[in-house]
């Protein structure tokens, strides 16, 4: 009697506590510089990148910690925690990363924070988890390497939202015909000297013609979406204020099905199938610009649309601890975490 009780223990305890403390039960661990362990994490980012629903792309910047499990009965999964940095990039602009386009430390950047689980079966990657957020580097951190960087200012700031309304009724005007209307403020710094805004937001194409818009409200975002991604400056001049805007129009389409094919993925059928029409979400919806959004950058967290979550809870569950709370048992790997591609917040 007093063994069954033991073993019950033993049961329970291997229940709660079920991340396993060696390679015997499925895992095995994985340089965070291995270069698999990169090719995977490439992979998830691009596919972050293209489920991306407002705010910028990101770009790899380290690999904190993976682990490997193998999954039954067949393939296995990369359980990873990835850091990454903005870019200067818009999630909804169709044209590839640019090499060298991470914003900079002096620009106020900031860091995703994202836990991936994928899953690889028969040479075929599938995200099947995905979790993210994200923080701006401090002001103080900004401050110390240079004391007059502009730091990010919230959406509803006065200057910011006179800003985006002046350079938007000017791009109207200079634009000959389509009605553009606001969809979301990505940006905002006030620039101390000389005394100017910079904002950058995304626009979207109407029904309306720029001439006869009297209410905005009642312009319709154009079924074959249009969008432009613009970067504005207004100085605040003795004589009064000055606005520049340049923005980059592009055609907004679904991801292909493959479009995640391209990239470091040397196994000729590596792809992250699409996920199901149903749930795919392109381009963002016209948000309400009110007062109260007092956000001064795009979290991950809601940016990021995780459709592909439905799949592990489909009773594909994984053989693996929890999520949320991986490394809460056991060592974590001396060769991790990676080293940093760019710089750390
Ligand atoms: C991108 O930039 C890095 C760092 O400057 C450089 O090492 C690499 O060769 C560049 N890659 C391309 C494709 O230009
Ligand atoms: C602007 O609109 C007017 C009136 O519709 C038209 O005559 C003119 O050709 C247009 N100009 C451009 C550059 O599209
Ligand atoms: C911005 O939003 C915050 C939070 O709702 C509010 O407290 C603040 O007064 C707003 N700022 C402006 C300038 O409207």
């Amino acid at each position: 009697m007093k063994s069954l009780v033991l073993l019950l223990c033993f049961a329970q305890l291997w229940g709660c506590q079920s991340a396993p403390q060696g390679t015997g039960l499925g895992f095995r661990e994985l340089a965070c510089d291995d270069p698999e362990a990169e090719q995977v994490a490439l992979l998830a980012v691009d596919y972050l990148n293209n489920h991306l629903l407002q705010g910028f792309k990101q770009v790899l910047n380290q690999i904190d910690k993976v682990k490997v499990w193998s999954r039954r009965p067949f393939g296995v999964v990369y359980e990873m925690e990835v850091d990454t940095l903005e870019t200067t990039c818009h999630a909804l602009d169709p044209t590839p990363l640019a090499n060298g386009s991470v914003r900079q430390l002096t620009e106020h950047a900031v860091e995703g924070d994202c836990d991936f689980h994928i899953l690889k079966q028969d040479g075929q990657f599938r995200v099947m988890h995905t979790q993210c957020h994200s923080t701006p580097d401090s002001a103080e951190d900004v401050r110390k390497l240079c004391p007059r960087c502009p730091l990010l200012t919230p959406f509803n700031d006065t200057n910011v939202v006179h800003t985006v309304n002046t350079a938007l009724a000017a791009f109207n005007t200079q634009n000959n015909g389509t009605y553009f209307k606001l969809v979301e403020i990505s940006r905002a710094q006030n620039v101390p000297l000389p005394v100017s805004t910079l904002v950058e937001f995304v626009i979207a194409a109407t029904d309306c013609t720029a001439k006869e818009v009297t209410d905005p409200a009642k312009c319709n975002l154009l079924a074959e979406k249009q969008h432009g991604f613009c970067k504005a400056n207004l100085m605040h001049n003795l004589g009064g204020e000055e606005v520049s805007v340049a923005c980059k129009l592009f055609q907004t389409q679904p991801q292909p099905a493959n479009a995640n094919a391209v990239g470091p993925v040397p196994t000729a059928n590596a792809a992250l199938p699409a996920d199901p029409p149903a749930s795919v979400v392109v381009g963002p919806v016209v948000v309400p610009r009110g007062l109260s959004d007092h956000r001064t950058y795009h979290d991950l967290r809601h940016a990021f649309s995780p459709v592909a979550s439905v799949e592990s809870a489909s009773g594909e569950t994984l053989h693996s601890p929890k999520v949320g709370q991986p490394g809460a048992a056991g060592p974590v790997s001396p060769m991790c975490p990676g080293r940093i591609r760019h710089f750390k917040i």
